[in-house]
């Protein structure tokens, strides 16, 4: 079945915010959005079809899922990414950061050390010091050529000296693009396991990986690690179904897995929504054709950018990604001070991209930019700062 991804779809005017909401954000009401990280793409017909059943039926009533929802989800992880969860190891919550909330309550106290490593997703951020719990960051090494490494090093000092309870992993890592080696995700695990840090992995972009690389699942590397791994994903990303609010947490140790739902039962949580459970079922169990043409549309967007910024915005550096479809674009090379970069792209350029400095102080000089919409978008967005910047 043909998917039409170039299809320009208006979402002005459908409350979502990437579109409609600039202005309450403080910026002109015209800018161009390439920045929250959902797509501009319809999601794939099944999970519409799915909906529209539940739409035309009219009643809307407190909801569960039995095997509609776990068994395609099971099958999708066993089949594409080579690890079986098992049923009782679910919970499912209405979004990753809620459950990366939730964890935080569940497993460290007030006071206790949380460790991540930026530049990364910013809610880890806010999650860890809403909750009162100390941020200690990790940074990421960023070489000369341009990739991210883990500084193992500092990584294993920090944990050593400030004794997290937890390791926030973003696997793979979003905004740098990185799909972590089984030896990178090894050491990582293997020096939480010793000093008892359990590790919560948000692998929410576990089905973009790119070049032929595979997302590995943390728990998948051994019965130690996946013992002391909280692990959450979501057809949000695969599917673009963020506006539907189910994601799904995987524990596959049985008092840890207690605890965490104990925490969710606080939060007054019982059962999702019925919108979601239906669309999340169908989106595992139709989904794959879809995602698999989305993946190839994707990948051709990534070199046609590659492309471009090679030759088109001499010294911006795209970090080349390896997964997700969040592309990390290094500034730096241009010597302008970043406060200016973000002004020309935000007033100049009306294009609205994430500003670096929100990963992290790492982040300086750098801009996230969402690629996740029809090629005609991602090139005016490429044109804007070649007029901008080299105009
Ligand atoms: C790494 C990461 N985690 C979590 C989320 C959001 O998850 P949710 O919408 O399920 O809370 C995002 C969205 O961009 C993300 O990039």
């Amino acid at each position: 079945m043909g998917y039409d991804f170039d299809e320009i779809i208006d979402r002005r005017g459908t409350s979502c915010i990437k579109y409609d909401f600039a202005k309450e954000r403080g910026l002109p009401e015209d800018v161009l959005p390439m920045w929250v990280a959902d797509m501009d793409f319809r999601a794939p017909p099944e999970v519409v079809d799915a909906l529209t059943r539940v739409a035309v039926h009219g009643i809307f009533g407190y909801s569960e899922s039995k095997d509609e929802y776990f068994a395609p989800l099971r099958d999708w992880f066993a089949r594409r990414l080579g690890w079986t969860p098992e049923r009782e190891w679910l919970k499912k919550t209405p979004g990753v950061v809620y459950a990366i909330n939730a964890a935080l309550r569940a497993f460290t106290r007030r006071g206790d050390a949380v460790i991540v490593q930026s530049p990364v997703y910013y809610p880890f951020f806010s999650s860890v010091r809403a909750n009162g719990r100390l941020l200690v960051d990790s940074p990421l090494a960023y070489g000369e050529g341009g990739a991210y490494t883990v500084d193992f090093v500092d990584f294993e000092r920090k944990v050593k000296e400030f004794r997290p309870k937890m390791f926030l992993l973003c696997s793979p890592h979003n905004p740098v693009g990185r799909v972590w080696t089984d030896a990178e995700l090894d050491t990582l695990a293997g020096i939480c396991l010793k000093h008892g840090t359990l590790v919560f992995s948000d692998e929410i972009h576990c089905d973009f990986a790119w070049g032929g690389r595979s997302h590995r699942v943390l728990a998948s590397l051994s019965r130690e690690t996946a013992g002391s791994a909280i692990l959450a994903t979501a057809p949000s990303k695969t599917f673009n179904l963020a506006g539907l609010m189910i994601s799904n947490v995987f524990i596959p140790d049985r008092t840890l897995r207690r605890e965490f739902a104990s925490e969710v039962e606080r939060t007054g949580l019982s059962q999702l929504s019925v919108m979601g459970l239906a669309a999340g079922a169908a989106a595992y169990r139709y989904g794959e054709p879809w995602l698999e043409a989305l993946k190839a549309y994707l990948e051709a967007t990534i070199a046609f950018v590659r492309g471009f910024v090679a030759e088109r915005l001499p010294g911006v550096r795209l970090v080349e990604p390896e997964g997700t479809y969040l592309l990390w674009l290094d500034f730096r090379a241009l010597g302008l001070p970043h406060e200016e970069v973000c002004r020309k792209i935000v007033h100049e350029a009306r294009l609205w991209l994430d500003d670096g400095l929100i990963f992290g102080e790492a982040g300086r000089h750098f801009q996230r930019i969402n690629m996740a919409a029809p090629l005609a978008t991602v090139k005016e967005a490429l044109e804007r700062l070649e007029r901008v910047f080299f105009g």
